[in-house]
């Protein structure tokens, strides 16, 4: 297991995300519900920002660029969108993760259906290999799921994954249930939902998607880790490493340093 950076949601286009408010904190329950909408200044600028900022970075890391549709791009026309972030990227990014799950993007999850992934899988494969022959170096592409699946499609599309060659999945994004959060405050805000009421939500997809994906498609997995111990159920469920958002909004550095302590796989 190690750390990650990750950046985006990226667009090809900049695009100003949703009108403020956005992000509401459900602080009782160690959640956040978010509405962001792809904030962001386009592909251009940020891949701009982070060769700039590669120069300096001592240790290096390792980037992943997220990356996603525009949202007036229809989403017959979603596959451009991908490309256009995929070569803008592709020079600075040391993974590439497809977003296909954001609840905030009207539309943006119905790529999510099986044919529809497949589709868009067997393009970005082929630009992969294509940019891969004329730049000498090959960038794994991953994608990012919804926690809001039922079984017989988590098995429809890891089908596709398997088939396609996808190289990572991520597991998962926030999710449109309320069923964890019902009668709090900001519950009824319309966007996705974090933190500790998607911790087992998340580890049961990761569990899903590794049943059938076995040691074949690698598997990120995000979700609710508030704890070292949430981070070792991941691991535990199938993940071979761990990425977190809200739990660093509420427990700050610290739990980095105590998830990298007890979580790694040989602890
Ligand atoms: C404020 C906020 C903004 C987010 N923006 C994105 C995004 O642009 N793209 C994306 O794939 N996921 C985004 N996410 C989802 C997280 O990356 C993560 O998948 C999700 O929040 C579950 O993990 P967590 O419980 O550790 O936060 C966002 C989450 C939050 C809280």
């Amino acid at each position: 297991m190690c750390i990650r950076d990750r950046i985006g949601t990226i667009t090809p286009r900049p695009q100003p995300g949703n009108p403020q408010p956005r992000l509401f904190r459900i602080i009782d329950r160690e959640a956040i519900i978010n509405r962001m909408g792809f904030n962001n200044a386009g592909i251009e600028v940020g891949a701009s920002r982070v060769a700039a900022s590669r120069r300096f970075r001592k240790n290096g890391g390792i980037i992943g660029f997220n990356i996603g549709k525009n949202k007036l791009t229809p989403n017959e026309n979603a596959v451009d969108d991908y490309l256009a972030c995929l070569r803008g990227a592709w020079d600075v990014a040391d993974y590439i993760a497809v977003n296909l799950s954001s609840p905030n993007t009207p539309g943006l999850r119905d790529l999510q259906a099986a044919d529809e992934t497949a589709r868009l899988l067997e393009t970005l494969k082929q630009e992969q290999e294509k940019l891969t022959a004329t730049s000498g170096r090959r960038v794994p592409i991953a994608l990012k799921v919804a926690p809001d699946l039922e079984p017989s499609h988590i098995a429809d599309l890891a089908k596709v994954f398997l088939d396609g060659g996808l190289d990572g999945l991520i597991a998962t994004n926030t999710t449109i249930s309320r069923s964890e959060v019902a009668g709090c405050d900001y519950a009824s805000q319309a966007g996705g939902l974090s933190g500790a009421p998607l911790t087992s939500r998340s580890t049961e997809v990761i569990a899903a998607f590794h049943s059938h994906l076995g040691s074949e498609v690698p598997i990120i997995g995000v979700g609710g880790i508030m704890t070292a111990e949430d981070a070792r159920e991941k691991l535990k469920a199938g993940a071979k490493l761990v990425q977190l958002y809200t739990g660093f909004i509420y427990h700050g550095p610290p739990l980095i340093s105590e998830i990298l302590k007890t979580a790694s796989p040989s602890a």
